[in-house]
């Protein structure tokens, strides 16, 4: 049995690690990592790979940057020309980004089976491109693995048959119990000369915040003022300096003294600063999560969440971009007004174990 394992842009690494070595452990199907090429800087790629023990890729599809059409296109056209010299059983795909649409749909199109990994997450909101790709994806997998129960209902109320349904846990959350030990021992805060539970957390990327200079000055401008209260640090993704120097917004963040701007840091750097912080303010899906676990305050800048169970359980809130209510958030964490993290099922270290189990049991039923 053969299966490819896609991955392309950052967030996809943490949860293909899982997977790639439960699926290993099996000893049943042979893998090839296909790398979309859809992030391709060293310190936003090869820096995971090689932390978290991916091995290097068996293809790499080269795509880059582009606008969205252009991107997908790239992505599905390379992807659809592997296939047609090497035809795997399925193609496993992760997540939201332009590579999870692309190569699903390049995989049905030749009648390769779709599994997707996180499926079922809705944020209602179709401005967000990863939004467009979720919907899309989903409709065509063939077996969806979803990481929490919102992800079945919205599967459900879609009209996808349960039986092609799998709530297996988030993957993501393996990633993090691996690797919290040696995260720690970097002592990475201190290394910054930041001291545990006395500083904030900073990251945005989304193109709702970082694309609008008007949008991106308001949070600036925020982000110094709440620095005032307490210093943050600031890992600053590739989109995010492009937007901050065309705004000339940098130097602000920089001048106020308190607030220290990192370039793209690696995940157990990441790990560390969020594990030992007062509270983590950010726009990404992925910390939503991983704060729920390590029960940090976390200050989410989007007025909608697919995930929302990292707000009824977890440790979210969603504040979107209105500085009034980052302000009042902000302060309820600091004055320890803040709900405190509850269990969240399947979020256990053996996702990628019970998703490694569906793999091989719906490749079984193919042949
Ligand atoms: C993508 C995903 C987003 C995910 C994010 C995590 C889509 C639609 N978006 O957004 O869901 O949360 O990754 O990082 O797939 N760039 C570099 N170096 C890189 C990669 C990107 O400099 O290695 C810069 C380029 O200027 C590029 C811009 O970042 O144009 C945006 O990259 P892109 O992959 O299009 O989207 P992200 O914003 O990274």
């Amino acid at each position: 049995m053969n299966i490819d394992l896609v991955a392309g842009a950052r967030p996809n690494f943490m949860k293909l690690a899982p997977v790639e070595r439960a699926i290993r452990n099996l000893g049943t199907i042979n893998v090839r990592i296909i790398h979309t090429g859809q992030h391709y800087d060293p310190e936003m790629n090869e820096v995971f790979f090689s932390e978290l023990g991916i091995p290097n890729p068996d293809a790499h599809l080269g795509a880059g940057s582009g606008t969205h059409g252009a991107q997908t296109a790239r992505i599905l056209e390379s992807y659809e020309r592997l296939l047609l010299e090497d035809r795997p059983d399925a193609t496993v795909v992760f997540g939201d980004v332009n590579s999870t649409i692309a190569c699903a749909l390049a995989a049905v199109k030749l009648g390769v089976r779709v599994v997707h990994v996180e499926a079922g997450l809705r944020s209602f909101d179709r401005s967000m491109p990863e939004e467009i790709n979720r919907v899309l994806t989903d409709a065509i997998a063939d077996c969806l693995l979803v990481s929490e129960p919102s992800g079945v209902d919205n599967l459900i109320r879609e009209g996808i048959p349960a039986e092609k349904i799998h709530l297996v846990g988030n993957v993501m959350i393996d990633t993090l119990i691996q690797e919290l030990n040696r995260s720690r021992a970097l002592d990475y805060p201190a290394k910054l000369g930041l001291s545990h539970g006395e500083y904030g957390l900073v990251t945005l990327h989304r193109p709702a915040n970082v694309d609008d200079p008007v949008v991106l000055k308001r949070l600036v401008e925020l982000f110094v003022e709440l620095a005032a209260h307490l210093p943050l640090v600031f890992p600053i993704h590739p989109r995010t300096q492009t937007a901050l120097k065309r705004a000339n917004l940098l130097n602000q963040l920089q001048e106020s003294g308190r607030i220290l701007c990192l370039s793209p840091i690696s995940y157990r750097e990441n790990l560390a600063l969020m594990e030992a912080c007062r509270v983590v303010l950010t726009d990404s899906g992925g910390m939503q999560e991983e704060t729920a676990i390590l029960n940090i305050p976390c200050l989410t800048m989007r007025p909608n969440t697919e995930r929302p169970i990292t707000v009824s359980r977890g440790t979210s809130r969603l504040v979107g971009n209105d500085a009034e209510q980052i302000r009042v958030a902000f302060t309820d964490v600091i004055a320890g007004r803040w709900a405190v993290a509850q269990p969240l099922p399947l979020w256990d270290g053996h996702a990628g174990v019970r998703v490694a189990c569906v793999i091989e049991h719906f490749l079984h039923g193919l042949h």
